[in-house]
């Protein structure tokens, strides 16, 4: 993650691509940092720093952060750290309460707003895993019979933490027009709060 080699990766991909890419993604820096060790927060920052110059320079359009497991981050970052213009998480009912609030402690942290954060991954990787034939997801939407689990998982996954755009991955065309099909799903806030508020007290039975 050293800022020469982030540099040399963003123009690389502008002559594999040719063109400037639209968005650039610091790939879960979580895994190159360790929280404890004490030039994480500097290299973190310098990172950040080198994708903003690039993104400043034109090389790219914009630059963000994705993160598998945010949990270290809000740690590591302070108000010298360059802000990302996305921030991408995962999102979804497989997403544990620790991830959730970190996603969020990290956009309040960065005062990211409405259209900056991102979620990833609404399934986990797979519709067939065995968790999805044992969830019902339509009980967090209100009529939400009209749709399918699948359809459902995707809608709620807005929710699980609040992003404004999903990262997922298909190749099928009538799978991603399913999925659209589920955006004006309303979604009960209150169904999502109770979720939360068990994901919670299940955390503190666990022995730690
Ligand atoms: N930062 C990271 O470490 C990380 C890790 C994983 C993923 N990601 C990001 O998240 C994106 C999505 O993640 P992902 O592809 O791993 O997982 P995903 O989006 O949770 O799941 C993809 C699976 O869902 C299925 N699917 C999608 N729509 C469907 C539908 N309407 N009906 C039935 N099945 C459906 C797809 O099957 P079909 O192909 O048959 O539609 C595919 O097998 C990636 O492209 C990447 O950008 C990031």
């Amino acid at each position: 993650m050293s800022p020469a080699r982030l540099r040399a990766a963003v123009e690389q991909a502008v002559r594999d691509l040719g063109r400037e890419p639209d968005l650039v993604f610091l790939h879960n820096p979580e895994h190159s940092l360790q929280e404890t060790a004490p030039q994480s927060r500097d290299l973190l920052a310098q990172a950040c720093a080198a994708l903003d110059d690039a993104a400043a320079q034109g090389l790219c359009g914009g630059w963000g952060v994705a993160s598998w497991d945010p949990s270290p981050l809000p740690n590591l970052i302070d108000t010298g750290t360059p802000r990302p213009s996305v921030l991408m998480v995962r999102a979804g009912l497989l997403v544990g309460i620790r991830t959730l609030d970190a996603a969020e402690t990290l956009t309040k942290a960065w005062n990211l707003g409405d259209g900056q954060v991102w979620g990833m991954s609404p399934f986990g990787g797979s519709t067939r895993a065995p968790v999805w034939a044992k969830t019902d997801p339509r009980v967090f939407i209100q009529g939400g019979n009209r749709f399918s689990h699948v359809q459902a998982a995707f809608r709620v996954a807005f929710h699980l933490p609040r992003v404004s755009a999903i990262a997922v991955g298909t190749d099928d065309p009538t799978h991603l027009g399913e999925l659209t099909g589920a955006l004006d799903g309303e979604v009960d806030g209150r169904t999502i709060r109770e979720y939360r508020s068990l994901l919670r007290d299940r955390l503190r039975s666990q022995p730690a």
